[in-house]
């Protein structure tokens, strides 16, 4: 029977994955998959989370189930780091938030509570968007349309396009998938008068947001790249709410991450987390506990969280000054068109603009790796590869 299963290709970043593990030359250098590393080329685990490790094997007494819900000290953390502890959706008791298996599973909650909600629910996302936001909404049953974003000619956004698209053709009860910050793939975001500019629309409208969170702390710092969204989130009578602390703890493997849902009262907001509830227990019954509590362990503890703050921090900062070294380095190789782009985008990932033959010249003849559509991981760049990096950019933009 199983002759019948038709192949949906293999993943793109994973076939790179493996075509680079087999690339023999020495000087080659991945920038495909989405995780931080370090100036040595290493995905660190942080000294605060191996503190809180420490203390879970001393103290933890028991493996029973964590309830479909979750840890309950854990999901206490998520909505004041999201929103602020004066988030007007907190004091009224509007917002839950539920321990998923990753910001990806809390994508895929959201999407099957929306379902349930209404099957013909149609969601809009950005082109592009991260590779796995359609099929996880078209998985789940949903509808998806897509709104401009990107703008190729100067690799900033396409504000005009993507509002005027939505104003068309947005319609009241849709949802519309809105990235919290450094956007993946492109690494640009909106301003925070552009946030208020959408809030008006999302109200006027009267569209649902379902904010994309997972990189919280890996742009501008951990409350500048929430801006916009508190200011939706203090306006907007209803919202969903997929984050994950992957990035910012450092925790992929983990699968930590949360659903929050932001009802019009609290009474709407029981029902709504009965039917999350059900879409996780069908999913896959209950989350994991160890992700959620190092979270916990690391927030509720002064030094350790102090120390967190410090290392992801550091984290940030050495992303931005890979952004900036990179600009410089082509600009000392005579690339003379215009690199702002590089250091306005924010967060891991850099949508290059290269095309598909430049993506291929670059590997084939430099050994450098970027997914197919152009975006690096900004995050792998380190001073021992910049100036290969700098030569093949260089090589390709000057051609
Ligand atoms: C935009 C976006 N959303 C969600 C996720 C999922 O994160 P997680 O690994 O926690 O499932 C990612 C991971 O790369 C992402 O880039």
């Amino acid at each position: 029977m199983f002759e019948t299963i038709q192949s949906r290709g293999v993943d793109q970043i994973l076939s790179l994955m493996l075509a680079f593990r087999s690339d023999p030359r020495d000087q080659k250098v991945d920038l495909v998959v989405g995780v931080y590393k370090d100036a040595n080329g290493d995905v660190p685990v942080m000294k605060a989370v191996k503190a809180a490790e420490k203390v879970l094997l001393e103290e933890e007494d028991t493996k029973t189930y964590v309830g479909m819900a979750g840890d309950a000290e854990y999901r206490a953390f998520v909505p004041p780091m999201l929103l602020g502890s004066e988030a007007k959706v907190i004091k009224e008791g509007r917002i839950t938030s539920l321990q998923t298996v990753g910001g990806s599973g809390a994508l895929k909650v959201g999407c099957d509570l929306l379902h349930g909600m209404n099957p013909d629910q149609l969601v809009w996302v950005s082109t592009p968007t991260w590779a796995n936001h359609i099929p996880v909404a078209t998985d789940s049953g949903l509808k998806t349309a897509q709104y401009p974003y990107f703008r190729l000619s100067d690799r900033g956004l396409d504000f005009d396009g993507m509002m005027s698209h939505l104003e068309a053709n947005a319609k009241a009860g849709d949802a519309i998938l809105l990235h919290a910050c450094c956007h993946n793939p492109t690494g640009v975001d909106l301003s925070f008068e552009q946030w208020k500019i959408v809030t008006d629309f999302v109200l006027k409208r009267g569209l649902l947001p379902y904010v994309d969170c997972a990189y919280q702390g890996l742009g501008d710092g951990m409350e500048e790249d929430v801006a916009g969204l508190r200011y939706l989130a203090e306006r907007v009578p209803e919202m969903l709410l997929a984050s994950s602390f992957s990035k910012n703890f450092g925790i992929y493997r983990e699968r930590t991450g949360a659903l929050s849902i932001v009802a019009r009262t609290p009474e709407e907001l029981a029902v709504v987390q009965e039917a999350a509830e059900t879409a996780i227990r069908s999913n896959y019954s209950m989350p994991p506990s160890h992700g959620a509590r190092v979270v916990a362990t690391v927030l509720s503890d002064p030094a350790m969280k102090a120390d967190w703050a410090e290392e992801l921090e550091e984290m940030r900062e050495r992303v931005a000054e890979m952004r900036s070294e990179l600009r410089r380095m082509l600009e000392e190789r005579q690339v003379t068109r215009d690199l702002s782009f590089i250091t306005d985008q924010k967060g891991m990932f850099s949508y290059t603009g290269f095309t598909k033959d430049e993506v291929v010249r670059l590997r084939d003849d430099f050994g450098i790796y970027t997914a197919g559509d152009g975006r690096m991981n900004v995050a792998a760049l380190a001073p021992e590869n910049l100036e290969a990096v700098a030569d093949g950019f260089a090589a390709i933009l000057r051609a």
